[in-house]
């Protein structure tokens, strides 16, 4: 089969509707026809400081919301990307590819730079070890919402830059990045992503709160005064978002819920919407509970997960060391 990675970081206590929506829903079907690898970005994590008992609860939470989501950890593997110590190890190299200035345009750092975030060398080169962590796995295809095409193109960069100095070693990967879904809206400012450092509490569904809160929440998004249920992101970013949201979790397309919610309001829309979600999210809440009440199975989970994917990491890395030059250890 061929091969499928994706990651996401644990920076917060819970995943929220944008991850799941325009990324973990992807990598759950993904896993019929590919070999998939997915991992939890602790490395990445640590660009922004955090006191180490958060960071060590909120990475057993997000791999477990993996797995609550659909992640079958026999079929895919499911790791941390600090137990594969080949991953920094690219990075390096990565780094060693990359114009300083290229570093620099990046636009997630320049956002964070000019929005004052005090910014260390590890958000700069950010986006390497990202590149490392696909080309680690020679990946087809990565599974991201939208705002990581940026840094899938730099990835592809890196990889033929690679390839041109050093000869065919690395596979260029492609994003798969399914429109509509990857970008979920804030719901009180449906002109901005959902994120977890942007969002208000009332613009961010976490897939953890209380069902009740998630649907007074979609109850109360913002919407617009023309009255009619139709998609079209541009005029009508609040309802489109509505419709997405709905589409992705009833498998309806945005056309057919709008003509079926022809002659009718706004309200019923929101309410139909809340009890899609909260259809999804109260079984999702329930395995989470059963996950981490014996967190001893999800460690296991995390280190088998890793033992595989140190098994395709090893080998990548030794076939880039040979490649660039560095000698092989007897
Ligand atoms: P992260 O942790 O910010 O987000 C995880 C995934 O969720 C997607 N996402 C969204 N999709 C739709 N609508 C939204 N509002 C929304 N918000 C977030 C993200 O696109 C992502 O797919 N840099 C990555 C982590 C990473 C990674 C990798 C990903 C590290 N190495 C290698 C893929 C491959 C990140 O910060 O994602």
């Amino acid at each position: 089969l061929p091969r499928i990675l994706s990651g996401m970081q644990p920076t917060s206590d819970s995943l929220h509707l944008g991850n799941y929506l325009g990324a973990l829903v992807n990598w759950v079907t993904l896993q019929d026809d590919f070999e998939a690898f997915y991992f939890v970005a602790d490395l990445h994590a640590l660009t922004v400081p955090t006191d180490p008992e958060v960071l060590r609860r909120r990475t057993r939470v997000t791999a477990a919301q993996f797995l609550a989501g659909g992640v079958d950890p026999k079929r895919s593997a499911v790791f941390c990307q600090s137990h594969v110590t080949e991953h920094a190890e690219l990075g390096w190299v990565m780094n060693c590819l990359t114009g300083d200035g290229e570093a620099r345009r990046m636009t997630q750092f320049k956002d964070k730079v000019s929005k004052g975030q005090n910014a260390n060398v590890g958000l700069l080169t950010y986006p390497m070890l990202m590149a490392a962590d696909i080309l680690m796995y020679d990946a087809a295809y990565v599974p991201v919402g939208e705002d990581q095409r940026q840094h899938l193109e730099i990835t592809r960069d890196l990889a033929e830059r690679f390839n041109t100095r050093f000869g065919e070693t690395l596979v260029v990967p492609d994003p798969y990045i399914v429109k509509g879904a990857a970008k979920i809206m804030d719901l009180q400012d449906p002109t901005a992503k959902m994120s977890k450092t942007g969002s208000s509490p009332k613009g961010l569904i976490d897939l953890m709160e209380d069902p009740a809160k998630i649907a007074k929440n979609i109850r109360s998004a913002v919407t617009d005064t023309d009255g009619e249920v139709r998609y079209d992101p541009d005029t009508k970013p609040g309802v489109s978002n509505l419709l997405v949201i709905h589409s992705v979790l009833s498998g309806t397309s945005v056309e057919d819920l709008a003509a079926s919610f022809a002659g009718r309001g706004y309200g019923d829309l929101k309410q139909e919407v809340a009890d899609v979600v909260v259809d999804r999210l109260t079984p999702f809440q329930t395995r989470m509970a059963e996950l981490l009440a014996d967190p001893t199975e999800l460690d296991r989970i995390l280190a088998d997960g890793a033992d595989r994917a140190r098994e395709v990491a090893q080998a990548t890395m030794a076939r880039v060391r040979a490649a660039v030059g560095l000698l092989p250890s007897a």
